[in-house]
Order: C-alpha cells, then structure tokens, then sequence
C-alpha cells in the first residue's frame, strides 16, 4: 500500500509554565489515497493533538514541540515550516470540526462565506466564485442553495451549518479530510445524515478521510480502519471488521464492552471503564494501560510492548506483551 498520508515516529509534548507532557508518543500511522481511517480513544488520549499538530494547527496556550516524519502524497510535511503548512490547508489537507457554529462567521451570509474559500484557494472571483458555492452547495445536500446562500449561519439548522462546513472544507478538492467529532453535536439522525454524506464525497472525489469519533457505532459504518489511542500512544490499528470482531488489546476489548447493548435492562449502570486514563506528566513506564488492564502482569510496567503484527488482517497490529503465539505471525518483529 502506497500512503497517501504517513506519520513516523511521532512525538509531541506540550510545555506548560512547570511542567512537559508527552502527549503523543511514538506513532507510526498511514492513510491510503481514498480510505477512512477511525481514531479512537477516550477523552485526554491525544487524538485531537495527534491528528492537528502535524499540518501546524497546534493546542493554543502552550509551546508545543514536535519530533518525527510527517509526509502527505509524499511532501514533507514538516521541511517547510508553517508558511508552507498554511498553503497547504484547505487545499492539500482539510478540517471540520465538532461545532459547525465555530467555523462559520455568524455575520456573513453563508453564501458569501463559500465563495471566499473558492476566492482563497480556488482564485476564483465574482460569479465565478459565486456559481462554485452554488455548485458546492448542491454538492454537500443543501436544497434551494440560490435561497440558502443568502442567509445567516443563526437561520440554519446544525446539520445544515454542518454541510456548510463541509462544503467550504471539500471546495478545493483536498487529498484528505480530517473531521474531529464531526457529527457529535447533531441529533442522531442528523449524523447518520452527515456521515452519509461523508461517504458519498469521498466515494465521488477519491478523497481520504481521518475520522476523530467517540462513537464505536460510527466507526463501524463509516471507517474502513481504525486506530486505538491509549494515553498517547497506538494500542491497537487494523481494518474495521477484524478489530471491532477479535479485538487482540485488551484496551480495546474494553472499549468495545463498555457499548451499551440493546438487551441491557433499562436503567442498567453503565459499563464505563475501572480505573483512570494516566497522568501524563512523568515518563510513563511500560505498557501505559498495565494500570487498568485485567491481563497486567509485573513484566507490563517493566517494558513498552512494541507493536507488533496481527495473523488475520492486512496492516492489523497492537502493542501488548500478551499477544498470544497464535495471533502474532512467526517471525513478527518483536
Ligand atoms: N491547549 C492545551 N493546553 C494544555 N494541554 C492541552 C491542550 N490541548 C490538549 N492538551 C492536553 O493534551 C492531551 C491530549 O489532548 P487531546 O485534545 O488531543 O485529547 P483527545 O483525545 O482529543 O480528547 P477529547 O476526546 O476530549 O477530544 C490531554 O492531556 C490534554 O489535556
Ligand atoms: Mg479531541
């Protein structure tokens, strides 16, 4: 597989007034030219960082430092410093956030607000620009976009704001896409229309996606990978159906059991997680999840367990020193 996108070896720590925290630590991930690929992990684990420090939209308030390769469509990502970074979003690689609200200038009319991106990537000016919002507007959904585009993001619903977004984010054909908790603000049936919307453009425009989602669900309908985040680091990545099946870390077994099922007694307590995410202030020894992981034994807090290839799925690994034989091809790299 040729990586459309390719992270190596990532790191990035965070300076605070008394303290460093390595927040991202060590990760090697890649996207196919086309593909989705699902991060996961809960609240604090990196994924926002992981996925925003390397195009140089870094966590405000703090001095970030950032170590490792980061290449799109095989550009060094990091050879030409922010300037370079600056041209490249929107065009190459580009965003959506959770609330669609924050993206959107409350008093520009929604219609102008696309055609400025067309103006800023596209160079297009004046009809030209105009007749692209439109044909972006009936792109992402959006019905009587001549009506639409002269109204006020406050006059749309979030679902609607949403596909705003998104087709000001899609308006120079970007490689990829990277959508932190896309749909988490909208109502459920909203996102499972957001998300169908995701797919149908990536399908039409061969455009690759990292999908940054709390939601098990989502990424077992939208994504076609999925990456497992532990306190900064990858416990587990492979394809979708392999991993969410026979999940092989224990982190994400957990993950996966803490899903509320539909045979669950009404009112049941929920299934969350013992124990808490570590602190990331110190140098975290060993396996980051031997803490809270019912199969800990000494020799987790003595060593990081590497990554390692999984028997079954093509690109399927995890990083825990209790893979069984069976599950780790001979000769895997230990
Ligand atoms: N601006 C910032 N200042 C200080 N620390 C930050 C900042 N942004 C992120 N962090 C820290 O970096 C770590 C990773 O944060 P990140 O936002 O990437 O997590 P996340 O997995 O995206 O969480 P969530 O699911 O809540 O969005 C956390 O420990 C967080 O506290
Ligand atoms: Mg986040």
């Amino acid at each position: 597989m040729t990586a459309l996108y390719d992270i190596r070896d990532l790191t990035v720590d965070l300076y605070t007034r008394s303290a460093a925290v390595r927040v991202v630590d060590g990760v090697n991930l890649s996207v196919a030219a086309g593909e989705c690929l699902a991060i996961v992990g809960e609240s604090g684990s990196g994924k926002t960082v992981m996925s925003f420090a390397p195009i140089g939209l870094m966590p405000e308030g703090v001095s970030v430092g950032l170590t490792g390769g980061v290449r799109l469509a095989g550009a060094d990502l990091l050879a030409g410093g922010e300037a370079a970074l600056a041209r490249l979003r929107g065009r190459e690689v580009a965003v959506i956030f959770q609330d669609p609200m924050t993206a959107l200038n409350p008093a520009r009319r929604i219609g102008r607000q696309i055609a400025e991106v067309c103006t800023l990537h596209l160079g297009l000016k004046g009809a030209a620009a105009e007749a692209r919002a439109l044909e972006l507007m009936r792109l992402v959904g959006i019905s009587d976009p001549e009506a639409r585009m002269r109204q006020y993001p406050h006059e749309l619903s979030g679902g609607l704001c949403q596909r705003v977004v998104i087709a000001m984010a899609i308006a120079a054909e970007p490689k990829l896409l990277i959508a932190d908790e896309p749909t988490t603000a909208l109502d459920v049936t909203v996102q499972a229309q957001i998300l169908d919307l995701l797919r149908d453009l990536r399908a039409r425009m061969g455009m690759a996606m990292i999908l940054i989602t709390h939601d098990i669900g989502v990424v077992a309908n939208a994504a076609d990978r999925v990456a497992v985040m532990y306190a900064g680091r990858l416990a587990e990545v492979g394809p979708v159906d392999q991993v969410l099946r026979q999940p092989t870390h224990p982190y994400t077994r957990a993950l996966i059991d803490a899903i509320p099922r539909p045979e669950d007694p009404v009112g049941s307590p929920f299934r969350g997680l013992p124990g808490m995410p570590p602190q990331l202030a110190g140098p975290i020894r060993g396996c980051a999840f031997a803490p809270r992981c019912p199969r800990a034994t000494p020799g987790c807090t003595a060593l990081r367990p590497p990554m390692r290839g999984i028997a079954g799925g093509a690109g399927w690994q995890a990083a825990c020193h209790h893979l069984t034989t069976a599950t780790v091809p001979k000769g895997a790299a230990a």
